[in-house]
């Protein structure tokens, strides 16, 4: 897990980088703690994805249906792991360790970096809006 997800944008990344965490402590954790990691990690999704869904809300962001779809397609994906995994384990140890990289990794390099794009440019618009006005003075 050693690629640079990083996007620039300090609160997309800090959730990132948690998930990131609670992946590697639930591929490395013991039987019993398995379950309520997957939980958790579930929780956490759902948490993460609200937050950027309000975002995009809020300012309108012209990928928001294509994001919300990514989402929901991620989360089911999540929550039919952890189903199958209550009654045959090894679905859900597969999921945790072959796919949930890679699904989230793609998620933030095609998805993700097109709103942290969009937030960082409409800073960069602001920007030049506060400099015209103090030219034009
Ligand atoms: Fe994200
Ligand atoms: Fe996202």
């Amino acid at each position: 897990m050693s690629d640079n997800l990083h996007l620039n944008i300090e609160s997309m990344d800090a959730t990132h980088d948690a998930f990131l965490a609670l992946l590697a402590k639930i591929q490395s954790c013991s039987e019993s703690e398995f379950m309520p990691l997957f939980e958790e990690m579930i929780a956490h999704t759902q948490e993460h994805f609200a937050y950027e869904e309000e975002m995009m809300q809020r300012l309108n962001f012209y990928g928001r249906q294509e994001h919300l779809d990514e989402h929901a397609n991620l989360l089911g994906e999540m929550q039919y792991f952890y189903n199958k995994a209550k009654k045959f384990p090894a679905f859900g140890k597969s999921y945790i360790h072959e796919y949930a990289y890679d699904k989230f990794k793609r998620h933030i390099i095609n998805i993700d970096s097109q709103l942290a794009m969009f937030l960082k440019e409409n800073e960069l618009s602001l920007a030049k809006g506060i400099s015209t006005c103090q030219q034009v003075k």
